[in-house]
């Protein structure tokens, strides 16, 4: 289908009124589910993300069986750098691990730029289907720099990204050479999406709320905005995880919207943020609590968000243990909303 410009995402994103806000969860699609997990046990994590139809039946899953209002194309924040020529492995029971971090000028210098088409067509191929496939809006994704300079420096996951910081602070110019290479890929990565079909695009800055407020407003959020003021022709979120602290300057991103993490009260959001569209912001954990209570939590969010500019999400993704009546207990909540009785 082509893109519905009055559908609630987009409406929600304009800061139009809506009857009531718009509902899709980060990490939708995803191991909760037992349709993924039948693709799974065929392909592996990166087999499933180079395989266009693979990534569009999956995306569609949670549409079918949960009636979301949008849909998040299946995909990775990290496909991109193994993209630019970092190689990227998902072993079983570990996160993703870069073998070969990226931790002086040399191996950032070999970092390549992306031709999106040429050098990660599967995402975009994969919004191509899904958008014609499906009914609601699929919104595209990247990972914001500083996030990605992360996994990259680090080499896996981390909590508290010591490596990264020391590079940050031993050799500020060789990391902000990094940023600014990974904000133009970035850039072009979310374009090409936009032009493949994607309604809107998502950055994730997942590990930004590492940061001490000084260093998020000198390492995060300039790369964010040099990579979210490039892209054309579709709204922007930027979602940054433990960055309350940081409210008043995320709207300085020049995303469209600000997706929210559940420790932060959305009252205080939108004061501090004024008319810029919110997305947020359920504890994803509270799809464990009882019907009644997730009942009661959606709608105490949905208050504090009001009419305008509010697109119902998750604080974070969707973890594994997630019961599928957590998820239909949370959409039908939002969905016998009702702002105008
Ligand atoms: O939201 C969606 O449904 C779209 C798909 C999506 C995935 N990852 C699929 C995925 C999106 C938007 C992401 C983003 C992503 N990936 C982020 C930023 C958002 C966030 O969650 O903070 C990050 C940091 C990554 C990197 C990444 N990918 C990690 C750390 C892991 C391991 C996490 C885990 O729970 O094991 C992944 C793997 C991954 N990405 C899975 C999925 C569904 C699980 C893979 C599996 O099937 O084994």
């Amino acid at each position: 289908m082509a893109i519905d410009p009055n559908s609630l995402l987009l409406r929600a994103l304009r800061g139009e009124p809506v009857p009531r806000p718009p509902v899709w969860f980060m990490r939708q699609a995803g191991r909760y589910m037992a349709e993924y997990r039948a693709i799974r046990e065929k392909v592996s994590f990166l087999e499933l993300c180079h395989d266009p139809d693979l990534c569009c039946e999956v995306t569609l899953q949670p549409l079918r069986r949960f009636g979301f209002d949008a849909g998040i194309i299946f995909s990775d924040i990290l496909l991109p750098l193994e993209a630019m020529g970092a190689r990227l492995i998902f072993g079983k029971g570990h996160g993703p691990q870069f073998p070969e971090p990226i931790r002086d000028r040399a191996a950032i210098d070999a970092l390549k730029a992306i031709d999106p088409w040429k050098d990660l067509p599967s995402p975009l191929r994969a919004i191509q289907l899904t958008a014609a496939a499906a009914d609601v809006p699929i919104l595209g994704f990247a990972g914001a720099p500083f996030t990605l300079a992360c996994y990259l420096v680090e080499g896996a996951g981390s909590k508290e990204w010591v490596t990264t910081k020391r590079l940050m602070w031993d050799d500020p110019v060789a990391f902000g050479r990094l940023l600014d290479k990974l904000a133009d890929m970035v850039a072009a990565h979310l374009q090409a999406q936009v032009d493949a079909g994607a309604a809107a695009v998502q950055v994730f800055d997942t590990w930004a709320g590492a940061l001490s407020a000084e260093d998020f407003q000198r390492w995060a959020l300039p790369y964010a905005r040099k990579a979210l003021s490039q892209v054309k022709g579709a709204p922007t979120l930027y979602f940054t995880r433990d960055a309350g602290p940081f409210l008043p300057w995320l709207k300085d991103s020049g995303a469209d919207a600000v997706g929210l993490d559940w420790r932060v009260d959305m009252a205080m959001a939108r004061a501090a943020l004024g008319e810029t569209p919110v997305q947020g912001n359920l504890d994803p954990i509270a799809l464990h609590a009882p019907a009644e209570v997730i009942r009661e939590k959606v709608h105490s969010v949905i208050r504090a968000a009001g009419p305008r500019g509010h697109v119902f999400n998750l604080g974070h993704g969707i973890v594994p243990s997630t019961p599928m009546a957590g998820v239909d207990a949370a959409i039908a909540a939002v969905k016998e909303w009702s702002w105008t009785s």
